[in-house]
């Protein structure tokens, strides 16, 4: 049985055909940000999975996990760790790559943000490939941290990104076909 919920966030989401290039069906979470009652709903449930399961860190993905992150981690009591593009943090970093379709690319947390041996939630607004959330929990967990789980709200299910994560368990509250 689907969350009551969900549908409304699933219609609040904007999808705008060929962008940012042709043949990208862009998925636009700037709309489900304008419904306070679907954006609130998808904190809550976000919240109400998490609460309780002893989370001390989001880890929040560039740039709009960094909507949905910190909400969350304020209701769950967990700090927020931002994991950003190449060079914007200022202080000590841990890097790790990863493949794009051509070439490569690179997100980074600062030093001492996490301890080993935390448990951490990583969320995005969206899974493709999955290879920015596989190299999310490569970092996290080169530092010693438990990823106990990756949220999204949005998941495109085509290109199996899911599968790229292993057995490590993905939430979604959105697939998008
Ligand atoms: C999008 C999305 C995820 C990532 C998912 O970010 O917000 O972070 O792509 O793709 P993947 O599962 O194939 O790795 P985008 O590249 O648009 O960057 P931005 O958030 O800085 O705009």
């Amino acid at each position: 049985e689907q969350d009551p919920r969900i549908s409304k966030i699933s219609s609040a989401i904007r999808v705008i055909p060929n962008f940012p290039k042709p043949g990208i069906m862009f998925q636009d979470i700037t709309t489900l940000l304008l419904d306070t009652k679907a954006f609130r709903d998808s904190i809550d449930l976000f919240v109400e999975r998490y609460r309780g399961k002893d989370i001390s860190v989001v880890a929040g993905i560039e740039a709009r996990g960094f909507i949905f992150g910190p909400p969350i981690a304020l209701a769950i009591g967990a700090k927020f760790v931002p994991v950003r593009k190449p060079n914007k943090l200022p202080g000590d970093v841990i890097s790790e790559e990863y493949s794009l379709e051509y070439g490569t690319d690179k997100i980074e947390m600062h030093v001492g943000a996490v301890q080993a041996g935390e448990r951490s939630l990583i969320i995005d607004d969206l899974i493709a490939t999955g290879g920015t959330l596989c190299a999310a929990i490569r970092l996290l967990e080169r530092v010693g941290v438990h990823v106990v789980e990756c949220a999204c709200v949005i998941e495109l299910p085509e290109l199996k990104g899911r599968e790229r994560l292993g057995d490590k368990p993905l939430f979604v509250l959105v697939s998008s076909t």
